[in-house]
């Protein structure tokens, strides 16, 4: 299918070398980020190749296949302006044109140009490749590059600001769910080195030994830091666990606590955070430090 969608799309895009260089922009981008993250690949091509495809449909042509085929057709309408109606009729086009079905390939298209609250993290991926590709050039788009080494919510939130901001200025329409998802990837990003910030006190508070926190944003799409720090007593240990789990509880559902009544190593994991609180002793024998050795560690000093 990738090779006919290839050639389709050459096709389409005769005229337009420029789109067609975009396209192939997002696809490298989009596979370098999917190996990085460990995602489907083949879903990736299909995506990337696929999300522009009604680009050049006229207005009335994605005014038509919207309204046949949304609930919400008027408020897509009132809402998101001429250049945005594609990611809405492209994956209508698609199922139709290639049988494609699969929903995650679907939505992510459909939320490639203004992005949306809590997006998986293929969407996260499309969305910020579609920013990114290496054909842009405009200065945005080189900071978000960079920022993306470290933290892809951090590249998701600077770009739809970005966008924002630009649009504002321009006095362009700015759809709702634009301003929802800045809200929402700033109120991560926020909310996540609060967290951080009151773990680290809390051990620090009790005296554990050796604190170290590893950034591991751009190692894993799945916790941003990993720590590992040592209790000299089981005292130390059973207090350290019971304090951090107790503040996470009120507004933490991930929370899971491995180890809670052991001696030796308790893990809590907050979803986005992993804490490990040793037995001196214990640290030593698993030496978790080695596998870790050239991620960097959060100067706490700065939180
Ligand atoms: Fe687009
Ligand atoms: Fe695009």
């Amino acid at each position: 299918m990738k090779e006919q969608i290839i050639q389709d799309l050459k096709e389409l895009y005769q005229d337009k070398p420029d789109r067609l260089g975009h396209i192939f922009g997002v696809l490298e981008q989009a596979k370098k980020l999917g190996k990085k993250y460990d995602l489907d690949i083949k879903k990736i091509e299909l995506i990337a190749l696929l999300h522009d495809y009604t680009k050049y449909y006229s207005k009335k042509q994605n005014e038509k296949i919207i309204k046949e085929h949304y609930d919400n057709a008027n408020y897509i309408l009132k809402n998101y302006n001429e250049n945005i109606l594609h990611a809405f009729s492209a994956p209508i086009v698609i199922q139709e044109k290639y049988g494609i079905t699969d929903d995650e390939i679907l939505q992510a298209i459909m939320h490639h140009t203004v992005g949306k609250p809590n997006m998986s993290l293929l969407e996260k991926v499309i969305f910020i490749s579609d920013y990114t590709e290496p054909n842009r050039s405009y200065e945005s788009c080189k900071e978000v590059r960079e920022i993306l080494k470290e933290s892809i919510d951090k590249a998701v939130y600077t770009a739809i600001n970005d966008s924002i901001n630009l649009f504002e200025e321009k006095n362009h329409h700015i759809p709702k769910i634009a301003y929802e998802a800045r809200d929402y990837y700033k109120r991560k990003l926020e909310d996540s080195m609060d967290k951080l910030k009151m773990i680290i006190d809390n051990l620090d508070t009790l005296n554990l030994k050796d604190i170290y926190v590893y950034d591991m944003k751009d190692r894993s799409p799945f916790y941003d830091y990993f720590i590992i720090s040592s209790a000299t007593s089981n005292r130390q240990l059973n207090a350290a666990t019971r304090n951090i789990t107790k503040d996470l509880k009120d507004d933490d559902s991930k929370l899971t606590v491995e180890g809670k009544n052991s001696d030796s190593w308790v893990l809590i994991d907050t979803g986005d955070i992993i804490i490990n609180v040793f037995k001196e002793e214990n640290r030593e024998y698993y030496n978790l430090e080695k596998m870790f050795i050239d991620i960097p560690k959060v100067n706490q000093k700065n939180l």
